[in-house]
């Protein structure tokens, strides 16, 4: 079947920041966004057309009596747009939105939008904080208007301040949104990610090769969704998804004290980390020195905290995962029952485009019923999806 295609509109404003939307452009496109971008004169100071006609392959608009595409005129590119996305907005369209005023193509754009529109503030500190912008603001966001809103840091004009754009993934998350169905908004879902590092001295540890990516998108989709989420990961080096609340531990007992801690608050569990099960006994104080003859560890157990979850379950959804190299389902569904989840995700460390490390993953999603649900090669997002349908699947069925 074909997928439907998302089509945008990037709206793009003059201000400094106008160099960014190119990178928009091309992160927007780059997800299968059919994009136009509709530009103001003052934009086209800082950056040309050409740019974002090269790096979205179709005509950019500016020109509100231009009957060079009569067929794309304010009304049909009002309507191309499934999301508007202004970026660099400046504080004069910001202004004149909220005034209704429509006189240039892209003012005229947004006044016959009936799409969802997503402002991206970006000016100096001082304009940002005056009280004409905040009210603007304010009545454009009680208008249903998305702001993503500008960050702190160096300003164009060699100032610090709030008026940044923002970065821009957390605008293209803000675009993604559009197309997704918040079915999970009411939930507050925890989700564990990364690795533990469990140390034995001050510079060396044991870990395991888990770089975060599967909780990490679980994490993104489940906000996408709607739900509030509790990210609690050990060390990765990924970026935290916005808007999530994010916990950063290293150790399997500091993982345990902040899954613990907050259980109560929350509606849905999914273990994605990998727990380290064992850690050393004893932690030197000192960097331990190489000596003649080998280095004995002693380990000792760590945590089980979905087993301890299991035991505290109460009407919460627990879904863990089962990473195994052999006897995948007999191993999956033995820990399934062990630890009174509700699902577990088993994935194979010996398959290609599976596990650890990469972006996409292969799984299986056992139930309590005996059912096996074969997710096939893809996105550790698409995954993510896949899993919260099913935890969708059982709060209704809880629900009704
Ligand atoms: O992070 P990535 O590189 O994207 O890789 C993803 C992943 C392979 C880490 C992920 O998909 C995955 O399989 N995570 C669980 C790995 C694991 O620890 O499996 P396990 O079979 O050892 O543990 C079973 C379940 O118990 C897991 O939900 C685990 O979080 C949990 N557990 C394990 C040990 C422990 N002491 N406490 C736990 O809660």
């Amino acid at each position: 079947m074909a997928t439907k295609e998302k089509r945008a509109v990037l709206g793009v404003t003059g201000g400094i920041a106008a160099y960014k939307a190119a990178e928009l452009a091309r992160l927007l496109v780059k997800k299968d966004i059919s994009t136009i971008v509709v530009m103001t004169e003052h934009a086209k100071r800082f950056i040309t057309p050409l740019t974002f006609q090269t790096l979205t392959g179709k005509p950019v608009f500016s020109d509100l009596f231009s009957q060079e595409h009569y067929d794309l005129n304010h009304i049909s590119l009002a309507a191309h747009g499934e999301v508007i996305v202004v970026a660099p907005a400046t504080a004069n369209i910001i202004g004149k939105m909220a005034a209704g005023i429509a006189d240039d193509l892209l003012s005229t754009v947004l006044l016959a939008a009936r799409a969802p529109v997503i402002l991206c503030p970006a000016m100096n500190d001082r304009m940002y904080a005056h009280p004409a912008v905040r009210n603007n603001i304010d009545i454009l966001r009680n208008r249903g208007v998305q702001i993503v809103a500008p960050g702190y840091g160096e300003l164009a004009c060699n100032t610090a301040g709030t008026g940044r754009l923002a970065e821009l993934d957390e605008i293209v998350e803000a675009v993604e949104g559009t197309w997704t169905d918040k079915d999970l908004a009411g939930e507050r879902i925890l989700v564990t990610a990364g690795p533990t590092r469990e140390p034995f001295d001050p510079v060396r540890f044991i870990t395991n090769y888990s770089s975060g990516k599967m909780g990490y998108a679980l994490a993104t989709m489940a906000r996408r969704r709607g739900a509030e989420v509790i990210l609690v990961s050990g060390p990765t080096a990924l970026p935290v998804p916005r808007g999530v609340d994010f916990v950063g531990v290293e150790s399997a007992v500091e993982m345990r004290d902040a899954v613990m801690s907050r259980l109560e608050t929350v509606t849905v569990v999914i273990k994605a980390a990998a727990v380290a099960d064992y850690r050393p006994a004893s932690r030197a104080g000192d960097k331990i020195k190489k000596k003649r003859g080998p280095l004995t560890l002693e380990l000792e157990r760590n945590p089980d905290i979905i087993g301890e979850i299991g035991a505290r379950k109460g009407k919460r959804v627990v879904v863990g995962f089962a990473m195994e190299s052999e006897n995948l389902l007999a191993n999956a569904k033995a820990k399934l029952l062990a630890k009174n989840m509700d699902l577990i995700v088993a994935n194979d460390l010996r398959q290609a485009g599976a596990g650890f490390q990469c972006d996409t993953n292969v799984v299986k999603i056992l139930d309590l019923q005996g059912g096996v649900e074969t997710v096939p090669l893809m996105d550790k997002l698409e995954i993510a999806a896949r899993i919260l349908d099913r935890v969708k699947a059982l709060i209704d069925g809880r629900a009704g």
